[in-house]
């Protein structure tokens, strides 16, 4: 991707970022919080571009941005506590963590596989705008190279991910300058994920009731995915293996024989990582050890194998 558009504010650039999205590319847009790098939820392929541009080193779930309450009831169980956040503090910068619906359509790379999808209605008018006009879920973790701080300016956006993503809505500073309020829910109880935008003490003036803390480390606020148990098949994996044993599944990458299913045949690591979680999935039905073929250390390779070694682990 030779450059990177700069997409004014305007009714052109908005229908230009709403095409660019329903054609699988990634679209940089602003929140009230920071930068969003925005990829249509629903298409594998665009969720696996957006871990590859920023360099991720694993698949941690992203949050899905839609346009309302209604939109997010669609995706996910929004219900007693949660459906009260949610009108009290939406449009804003507050993210529920929630049970994923049936049928909702998002990739599963979107939520690293899990039961649960973190959702939040942004509120920034060109953010609105655009998700009126792709008219679906944009999954969109802050727009910065992994390991870098947040954007909350365009030009902040192209000096990390310039050449990287198709384009940048240009709105403007981002007038909250930090990432939302991610909640969770245990047993009706709400947990404090990630401190953010929106101040504790006003969800818990909302609910009537203190926060609870994660169970996990609290002072890893910023690895809020960390905490979350992640998707494993319920079978063996073996990795690394060039061929299966009696017995085993195989599940391949590249110029491979006798592959039950291949990540990417000619060995694309976009391809294999819109792959991985549908393909690991079929094979767990299949109720047998699954050998791996190996997958390169390079690019979206780094996160793959992270996440196949965890799969892999000793459970
Ligand atoms: O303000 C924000 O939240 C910005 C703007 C763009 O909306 N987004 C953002 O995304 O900060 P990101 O990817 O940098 O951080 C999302 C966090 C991750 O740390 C991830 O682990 C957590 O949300 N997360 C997402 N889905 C989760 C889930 N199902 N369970 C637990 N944590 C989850
Ligand atoms: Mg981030």
């Amino acid at each position: 991707m030779p450059q990177t558009a700069l997409l004014a504010p305007d009714d052109r650039g908005l229908a230009r970022a709403a095409e660019l999205l329903r054609a699988g590319e990634l679209v940089a847009f602003p929140t009230e919080t920071v930068y969003g790098l925005g990829a249509d939820a629903t298409d594998d392929r665009a969720v696996a571009k957006v871990f590859e541009a920023k360099g991720r080193p694993r698949f941690n779930p992203l949050i899905v941005h839609v346009a309302d309450r209604a939109a997010a009831a669609r995706l996910a169980a929004l219900e007693g506590p949660a459906d009260r956040l949610a009108a009290a503090f939406w449009p804003g910068p507050l993210t529920l963590v929630l049970p994923l619906r049936a049928g909702a359509g998002i990739s599963p790379l979107v939520t690293a596989g899990l039961a649960t999808v973190a959702v939040r209605v942004p509120a920034h008018p060109l953010a609105e705008r655009l998700l009126a006009a792709f008219g679906g879920p944009v999954a969109a973790p802050s727009a910065n190279p992994s390991g870098r701080v947040s954007p909350t300016q365009a030009r902040h956006v192209l000096d990390g991910l310039g050449g990287r993503i198709a384009a940048v809505l240009d709105g403007g500073p981002c007038p909250v300058g930090i990432e939302s309020t991610i909640l969770g829910f245990e047993g009706g109880r709400a947990v404090l994920l990630r401190p953010g935008g929106l101040p504790a003490e006003a969800v818990e003036a909302c609910l009537g009731a203190p926060l609870a803390q994660p169970a996990a480390d609290p002072a890893a606020p910023s690895s809020p995915g960390q905490l979350a148990s992640h998707y494993a098949p319920g079978v063996p994996l073996r990795l690394g293996a060039t061929a299966p044993r009696p017995g085993e599944s195989f599940l391949g990458f590249g110029r491979v024989a006798g592959a039950d299913l291949n990540l990417s045949p000619s060995g694309d690591l976009v391809e294999a990582a819109a792959n991985l979680f549908h393909h690991l999935r079929a094979l767990d039905a299949l109720g047998r050890p699954i050998a791996v073929s190996p997958v390169p250390e390079t690019g979206l390779g780094r996160a793959i194998n992270d996440r196949l070694r965890r799969a892999a682990a000793p459970r």
